[in-house]
């Protein structure tokens, strides 16, 4: 049972990407196994060509497919989710976060556009199939402080958001994805189709 986080950030020192790392590293610590993709690493050419037969593409879309949870963050640009992830999400089959949870992230400039996650990224994420969409999280820039050391400072309330977001995963988890997880086939309905009268 992974738990996926995806940064659709463009940005080489990103802190949308230390924000989910961070959540990443809460969630290690209750020895959940937590990966992260980041989406500049995946081939541009790639992406905007929507080929899946890449092998940076291929092995993204397994991660995928793999997670039963999902964290998707992005930093708000044009009040909005970025172009980036856009692309990665249409590489997904329309049922391709299927039986997951997901935790939509956001990081912006401004309060104003903190509804931008739940009016664009939100739908999107129930459309591609999300049993269960978790409350967002929103971070300001001024509550990422990043250090010349490299990681950063989440100020308070941002860090009490961010601890009670994983706390939120953690708990799902344990209530959606019971160890031992059932496989596929135990899951799968085998009454027949058609019912003699
Ligand atoms: C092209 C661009 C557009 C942006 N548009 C918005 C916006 O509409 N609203 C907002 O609050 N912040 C906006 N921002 C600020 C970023 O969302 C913010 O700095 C974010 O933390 C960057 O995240 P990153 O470091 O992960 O890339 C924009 C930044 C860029 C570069």
């Amino acid at each position: 049972m992974t738990i996926l986080a995806i940064s659709g950030s463009p940005s080489p020192d990103s802190r949308t990407q230390l924000v989910l790392s961070h959540v990443l590293s809460l969630l290690a610590q209750r020895g959940l196994a937590t990966e992260l993709l980041a989406l500049p690493t995946l081939s541009g050419e790639a992406l905007i060509r929507a080929d899946t037969t890449a092998p940076s593409i291929e092995d993204a879309l397994s991660k995928v497919a793999r997670a039963r949870v999902v964290i998707v963050g992005t930093p708000i640009y044009k009040a909005a989710y970025t172009g980036l992830l856009k692309a990665f999400l249409d590489l997904l089959p329309q049922d391709g976060f299927d039986g997951k949870i997901a935790l939509p992230v956001a990081t912006g400039g401004s309060l104003a556009h903190l509804l931008a996650l739940d009016y664009a990224l939100r739908p999107v994420l129930q459309a591609l199939g999300t049993e269960a969409v978790l409350p967002s999280v929103f971070a300001l820039d001024r509550e990422v402080v990043r250090r010349p050391e490299g990681g950063a400072v989440f100020e308070e309330p941002l860090r009490a958001r961010l601890s009670a977001s994983a706390e939120r995963i953690a708990s799902f988890t344990e209530r959606f994805f019971p160890v031992p997880y059932p496989t596929a086939n135990a899951l799968r309905d085998t009454t027949p189709t058609t019912i003699a009268a």
